[in-house]
């Protein structure tokens, strides 16, 4: 089999020469780095406080926690959905609150995000729906077709490119969802609770996909309840409550696993 095309051009989106460069540590430059960082919103609620976090290259990292605990803050934070109140989020080298706001989109565009409910187009085939995050973009049609059936191959979709999102099951859907986070090949992939509306099997499935996809050299981060899944994964947990980390280090769900 030959190694998918889907890798090499994710290497390739910052070509700035120290992109790869390692730190004086050794280590090479963060994907994302959390520093110092706090966010109360409007009306009070502080939902994250002093977090720092970094992650490196082709991690897979699972970031738990209490329901309120601050994960799905955290990870509207990194697409600069939300902006911290304190400290500093950077994504590849970037301070996102430097980035101004017209290019918010382009930003977007290195991360691959999936969502619980999936959030497909339900009146557009599986293809439309891959094919919509490039066509927004103003990728040339000529690259649309291959670059959508790559990402498709590698879910395991071929077969059903041509059916709605209501015709599929729920494992299809995500699998679909994650096509489409996966078609700009981008560095970094979050996902919160992207197994919340399936059932165990099917979680397995797309935990199995998501590994795959970080064997391909993609950074993954998964906000998850699923306490099977993370204790049999053996992967970094970092866990937050009430907006703080307060376990980061391989292994399971609970303290004590
Ligand atoms: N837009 C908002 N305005 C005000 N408070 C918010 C907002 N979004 C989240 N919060 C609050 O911030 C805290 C953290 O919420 P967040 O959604 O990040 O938690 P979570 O860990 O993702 O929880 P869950 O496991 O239930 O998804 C909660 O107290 C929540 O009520
Ligand atoms: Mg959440």
């Amino acid at each position: 089999m030959t190694t998918p095309t889907i890798l090499r051009p994710a290497a390739a989106l910052d070509p700035s020469p120290d992109h790869a460069a390692a730190g004086t540590s050794g280590v090479a430059r963060p994907v994302v780095a959390l520093r110092g960082v706090g966010k109360v919103y409007p009306n009070g609620t502080a939902a994250l406080r002093d977090v720092d976090l970094s992650l490196g290259e082709g991690e897979f990292v699972f970031l738990v926690g209490p329901s309120g605990a601050g994960k799905s803050t955290l990870l509207k934070l990194l697409i600069r959905d939300e902006l911290p109140t304190t400290g500093e989020v950077i994504l590849d080298g970037r301070d996102l609150a430097r980035v101004p706001r017209r290019k918010v989109p382009e930003l977007r565009r290195k991360i691959g995000i999936v969502f619980q409910d999936f959030k497909l187009l339900p009146a557009r085939s599986v293809r439309e729906n891959v094919a919509f995050a490039l066509e927004v973009t103003g990728t040339p049609r000529g690259r649309i077709r291959p670059a959508v059936d790559r990402a498709l191959a590698v879910v395991g979709l071929g077969a059903q490119a041509d059916q709605l999102p209501p015709t599929l099951s729920g494992g299809e859907q995500q699998r679909t969802a994650i096509a489409r986070a996966l078609v700009h090949e981008p560095r970094l992939i979050i996902a919160d609770e992207p197994t919340g509306n399936l059932d165990p099997l099917i979680s397995w499935e797309i935990l199995q996909l998501l590994l795959r996809i970080n064997e391909l050299g993609v950074t993954i981060l998964i906000a998850t309840h699923n306490a099977g899944v993370v204790t049999a994964l053996r992967r970094r947990v970092v866990a937050l409550e009430e907006g703080r980390v307060v376990r980061d280090e391989v292994g399971g769900y609970h303290r004590d696993d």
